[in-house]
């Protein structure tokens, strides 16, 4: 590995905004268009030689970092898990998980294109608090997965003796699911596996595996530098810190933003030029979130808020729906998790086929009240199953069309929804930010 920097010249922008609050400097985000180089990214004070990991440790956990690939869990706690495991197992491993298999987010990809030293510096501070020597990053964009080589090639000599590669596997939902990227990085399919052994107990080589998303590492080195209580010093108690948010639907171009938790929807949607008015309800959290009513108007973007509407916060990703009509953006979803799903469970593949069969007659206007009661206890009773939360996906999918979105449903039930009359909404993939990847 060459030890020279180099140019990295291989990196494509992402053709999409950024922009953060007014008033709010920027963490993750840059404010042009730039690739961030080795040069730049050190100059803001990237790679700083770590002298303690345990006070790292300490600091990561006063600072409550949540995890930004959907379920929102404490970073603490499993960097603690896989330390410990690691231990007794004499070697643990960590992952950069970048797949970003959600279609309506962008955040993990204009990270890792954008800010890869940045990525790269997470992961470093990362595999010394767990004692990783080995770590991968598991990507589907080639772009990404470019900038990413050009910059380990860089920071070979910051990186020292932390041995790091690349793999790229075919996008898909289910790829980036944790056990999927461990199968993968094994040699195997892209696909989940049942748990237990979770990967802090067995991951990679049947080593304690710390997996973590991109936008997560990327936020380790403000708290190495800065401490907990800069990192909180945004956002909310519970749900400390910045979020990158990917804002799609509302008849708008996409925009990545950088939101403190904590802020006020109707705050988002000024910022987005979208009249509250205007608004009919939200895919929230991506596709696994399910959908809220105009109730999220008066919520806050944080997750004790979106969690006390029903919902979720996901991956970041916020699907405005204002022309759509969410029966019909409820069918194009499940038939997105029916095509998406891995096909190895029964209760899932047989699931999530009946509930798209139930949405697709409800939104085509022949559904009868047999149908209706036989989704709506789908929805309850199939959660939880299959070998990964997918399962649960679809039935958020169906149990919030059902109870949020009462109205259109008996609109449907009875063949007179204006919406679908005048524009009938059939997507594949809802939403879906099209970037473009040198593939
Ligand atoms: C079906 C499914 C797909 C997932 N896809 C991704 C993904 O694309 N990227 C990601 O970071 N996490 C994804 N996750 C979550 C991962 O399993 C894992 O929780 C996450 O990478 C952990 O990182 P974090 O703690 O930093 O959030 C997915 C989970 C499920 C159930
Ligand atoms: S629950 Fe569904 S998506 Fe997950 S592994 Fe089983 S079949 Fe695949």
């Amino acid at each position: 590995m060459s030890t020279a920097p180099t140019t990295v010249a291989t990196d494509r922008p992402i053709p999409i905004a950024v922009a953060s609050l007014p008033g709010i400097a920027p963490r993750l985000l840059l404010s042009d268009r730039r690739v961030e180089d080795l040069a730049d990214y050190r100059r803001s004070g990237g790679y700083q030689p770590l002298e303690n990991p345990d006070r790292l440790l300490g600091e990561v956990d006063e600072s409550g970092l949540r995890g930004r690939g959907g379920a929102g869990f404490p970073l603490g706690i499993k960097l603690r898990s896989v330390r410990e495991h690691g231990l007794r197992a004499g070697e643990a491993v960590i992952v950069a998980n970048g797949e970003e298999g959600e279609p309506a987010s962008v955040k993990d990809r204009w990270l890792m294109r954008h800010r890869p030293h940045l990525v790269l510096d997470g992961l470093r501070l990362a595999a010394a608090v767990v004692g990783a020597r080995r770590g991968h990053v598991y990507v589907s964009d080639a772009d990404a997965a470019a900038a990413i080589e050009a910059a380990l090639l860089d920071a070979a000599e910051i990186l020292g003796d932390l041995e790091l590669s690349v793999l790229v596997v075919e996008a898909g939902y289910v790829s980036g699911e944790e056990t999927a990227a461990i199968r993968a990085i094994n040699g195997g399919p892209a696909k989940p596996s049942d748990k237990p052994p979770r990967p802090f107990e067995q991951g990679v080589a049947g080593m304690p595996t710390l997996v973590s998303n991109v936008e997560t590492l990327a936020h380790i080195p403000h708290i190495a530098r800065n401490g907990a209580a800069s990192f909180r010093s945004r956002g909310t108690t519970s749900s400390p810190g910045t979020f990158l948010a990917t804002v799609t639907g509302a008849g708008k171009p996409p925009v990545l933003y950088e939101i403190p938790h904590g802020l006020p929807f109707a705050d988002l949607l000024a910022v987005h030029g979208v009249a509250s008015d205007d608004v009919r309800g939200v895919l929230m959290g991506g596709y696994f979130g399910g959908l809220l009513s105009r109730d999220v108007l008066t919520g806050t973007l944080d997750h004790d808020s979106i969690r006390s509407l029903g919902g979720g916060l996901g991956c970041g990703a916020i699907s405005l729906l204002t022309d759509q009509c969410p029966v019909a953006v409820a069918a194009s979803v499940m038939r997105y998790f029916d095509r998406e799903n891995a096909g190895q469970c029964g209760s899932c593949f047989n699931g999530t086929a009946a509930m798209a069969a139930v949405l697709d007659a409800l939104r085509d206007g022949i559904a009868g009240a047999d149908d209706l009661a036989r989704l709506e206890r789908w929805s309850v009773v199939l959660r939880g199953r299959g070998a990964c939360a997918t399962l649960d996906a679809a039935t958020n999918v169906a149990a919030t069309v059902l109870s949020r979105f009462p109205d259109a449903v008996a609109d449907h039930r009875s063949g007179r929804c204006t919406t679908c009359d005048e524009a009938p909404y059939r997507t594949l993939r809802p939403f879906a930010v099209e970037i473009g990847a040198r593939l």
